[in-house]
């Protein structure tokens, strides 16, 4: 029996002690939370997917679901080929690396992922991480040191902000998607110093697209590097789904593509793809890249085959964007506000007037079979409340028919619409 478990369960401070609680800080969202589930609610932030049927299919609370809230646009994870690669790989190269990337942690098939993304993006250089998190984290802290500056949306990424906050760069944030408010700010810095522009192509909350093309001549006239982040575009957007940049033309002048396997790709994972000819340097100074394990075999074999096949995926994003407008169409003819005039991409948001009403619409969805993602602040912007329907390629028009069905429905049911 471990020590621990003979002494006294300690919710509060002995008396007479001046220990601080380190969580009063979050009593605020306790007590918002609890005040919620009070109310019967399910909790929102709790869902257990008890069995995952198709990509666009789950069994929840016992009855079916129908999927609206993941990042499977593709539909790649249920693909006989991704699947059939990740567990040869398990087979022969066992269930984990144990091991960094720079030590014992790079396998063929490693080095087979990367290669699948230098040839997808058509660039030189592809650098594998653990996650997108950890790639935005990675190089945005390497790239931008002490006596740089980082010029970035202000409705960036967690995953951005905290790649700002590991490194030693002075932060310069900007207003969303104002090209004008970036020009502003890259004047306003000293001309020789180094300058890191970070944008994304899809904003993940309201699934918005950044005029990059302007953005990156901007950046470019002003002597920046630029960064995007196309986490929600890749394998969709642009002729060869290649992302936003991509279909804007100005896929050459960005110097650094971050990416993530979690998304289009089916799996788990991060990279970075350039053209920069001192690219490969970063392995060796880029902490995030370092110091952790390297992903699993199984996990860069998936990656891989579902790589090369989002490739030929022009069908599948032909079918995407027509589930994307018919779904955007049908929430708007029935009354629901939502986060763009027109279908953008593959997330569609639905903004909601208020947390609690938010809630109620997001559980009255459940009940009628449907899972979509309640989003809140600080995730959003603005102190938005927002149900955020992300499509899937593998949905077909006739779940998207039923899937207006529902929102018809718990719209009604909660008064959301009339
Ligand atoms: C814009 C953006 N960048 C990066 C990430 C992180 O990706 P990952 O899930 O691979 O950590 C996300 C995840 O939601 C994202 O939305």
């Amino acid at each position: 029996m471990s020590t621990s478990a003979l002494r006294p369960a300690a919710t509060e401070p002995p008396e007479g002690s001046s220990e601080t609680d380190l969580f009063s800080k979050f009593d605020a969202l306790i007590e918002t939370r609890e005040q919620l589930l009070s109310t019967g609610l399910t909790d929102p932030f709790g869902l257990v997917m008890e069995e995952v049927v198709s990509p666009t299919v789950a069994i929840c609370n016992g009855r079916k679901t129908i999927l609206l809230g993941t990042y499977n646009y593709m539909g790649m994870t249920f693909d006989p080929d991704v699947i059939a690669a990740g567990k040869k790989a398990l087979d022969e190269f066992g269930s984990g690396t144990t091991g960094s990337r720079v030590l014992n942690g790079t396998y063929v098939g490693h080095k087979a992922v990367e290669d699948a993304l230098k040839d997808f993006y058509a660039m030189d250089h592809a650098m594998v991480f653990s996650t997108g998190y950890q790639a935005n984290l990675g190089i945005i802290s390497t790239m931008a040191g002490k006596d740089d500056y980082i010029i970035l949306d202000i409705d960036s990424h967690a995953s951005i902000y905290d790649g700002c906050a590991l490194g030693n760069a002075q932060i310069v944030p900007f207003r969303h998607n104002d090209i004008d408010a970036l020009e502003k700010r890259l004047k306003r810095l000293p001309p020789e110093a180094g300058k890191l522009v970070v944008l994304e192509g899809v904003y993940s909350m309201l699934g918005d697209i950044a005029p990059l093309k302007e953005m990156v001549a901007v950046c470019k006239a002003a002597g920046a590097m630029v960064l995007v982040d196309e986490a929600h575009s890749m394998g969709f957007i642009g002729e060869h789904g290649r992302g936003v940049a991509e279909a804007q033309g100005v896929i050459d002048d960005v110097d650094f593509i971050i990416g993530t396997f979690s998304k289009s790709v089916g799996t788990v994972g991060g990279f970075c793809v350039s053209n920069h000819p001192k690219f490969e340097i970063l392995r060796l100074v880029c902490r995030p890249y370092v110091f952790t394990a390297s992903l699993p075999p199984s996990v860069v074999a998936t990656a891989a085959t579902s790589i090369r096949k989002l490739m030929h995926g022009k069908a599948k994003r032909d079918h995407l964007w027509e589930n994307s407008k018919k779904l955007h169409a049908g929430l708007k003819a029935l009354g629901f506000t939502l986060g763009t005039d027109e279908p953008q991409s593959a997330i569609i948001a639905v903004i909601m007037p208020d947390l609690e009403r938010g809630a109620a619409m997001w559980e009255a969805l459940l009940h009628e079979g449907l899972y979509v993602n309640l989003a809140r602040p600080p995730a959003t912007p603005a102190g938005m409340t927002l149900l955020r329907c992300s499509l899937c390629a593998e949905h077909s028009s006739e779940q998207v028919d039923e899937i207006l069905g529902m929102f018809e429905a718990a719209g009604r049911a909660t008064g959301c619409i009339n």
